[in-house]
């Protein structure tokens, strides 16, 4: 099926829809983006994601396209027309295209460009994986510093995966002064007896939105929560570990630099979370 895609104000088949060869995402990846999740055809924390959006324009000074209610429409607009019961919205702006390349900002009057794309994803919430949890290594992480804006320059991430898949494995937990940041596209964690540990909210990584409410949750759960940063010797010999994202949930990391955590199975915690999440998830989707 042909999917039916957003750009500038238009629905229109995929393989219609044009960016100009100037567009500043594509030369400088001056863009911003976010990914949110549909279960049952509804969204999932569309107002946090639609939040981090505006943090993430304001920080670059970079103009907003569309209003938060219009990007609603939008969103369900193509859920609706894609026929998407569990699977992604993918939303970008970048600062337009003006006629040249040029490091300088284009003037004021260049619109901003706005993509937005579904992909469909059945089983999202059953994910087999969720099972059985997945391998990482740890990679240096040589990012810039403004982790915390989400950008599209994800070559780094990108090469993360690759090296994760080159050793076997599934992804890889980024490392800076011999801590983990994050994974190369989600928040990690580790779990000692009853207290779920992850990084502080920082310029270092990622506002998760997941993160965000997966903590909430926990906290609700009477499960104690410390935000701070940890080592890998420290997730290695951890009761759990586990990282959240709004395409994968909450998912069990069982092995980390072939070391397997606490023998290699998922813990009773991270699958807790992760009910809990998909289940309240499912109650306020909009
Ligand atoms: N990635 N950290 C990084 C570097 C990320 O790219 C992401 C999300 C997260 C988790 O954030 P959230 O819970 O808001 O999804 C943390 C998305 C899913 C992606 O790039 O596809």
């Amino acid at each position: 099926m042909t999917r039916t895609v957003y750009v500038n104000g238009e629905y229109l088949p995929e393989t219609e829809a044009k960016v100009s060869v100037f567009d500043r995402g594509f030369l400088f990846a001056d863009g911003v983006y976010e990914v949110t999740s549909v279960l049952d055809g509804k969204l999932v924390d569309f107002d946090g994601h639609a939040k981090r959006l505006e943090r993430s324009l304001n920080e670059l000074e970079m103009k907003a396209p569309a209003t938060s209610d219009e990007l609603l429409e939008i969103h369900r607009e193509l859920v609706a027309k894609n026929g998407i019961d569990e699977g992604l919205v993918y939303l970008q702006i970048t600062r337009g295209a003006p006629g040249d390349r040029d490091f300088a900002y284009p003037a004021a009057d260049v619109p901003p460009t706005l993509v937005l794309f579904t992909q469909n994803k059945p089983g999202l919430a059953d994910n087999p994986t969720a099972k059985t949890g997945i391998k990482v290594i740890s990679v240096p992480d040589v990012r810039w510093g403004r982790r915390d804006i989400k950008t599209v320059q994800l070559l780094y991430p990108s090469m993360g995966k690759m090296m994760a898949k080159a050793a076997g494995c599934d992804d890889a937990w980024m490392v800076e002064d011999g801590k983990v940041t994050e994974g190369t596209s989600n928040n990690a964690y580790i779990v000692k007896g009853n207290k779920i540990i992850t990084r502080e909210l920082s310029t270092d990584i990622l506002h998760g939105i997941t993160r965000a409410a997966v903590l909430q949750m926990a906290r609700e759960a009477q499960m104690e929560v410390e935000e701070r940063a940890f080592t890998i010797d420290e997730a290695q010999s951890a009761d759990e570990a586990f990282f959240t994202s709004a395409s994968a949930f909450v998912m069990p990391v069982v092995e980390i630099d072939g070391v397997p955590v606490a023998g290699g199975k998922p813990g009773p915690i991270a699958a807790r979370l992760r009910e809990i999440y998909i289940d309240e998830s499912r109650k306020v989707a909009l």
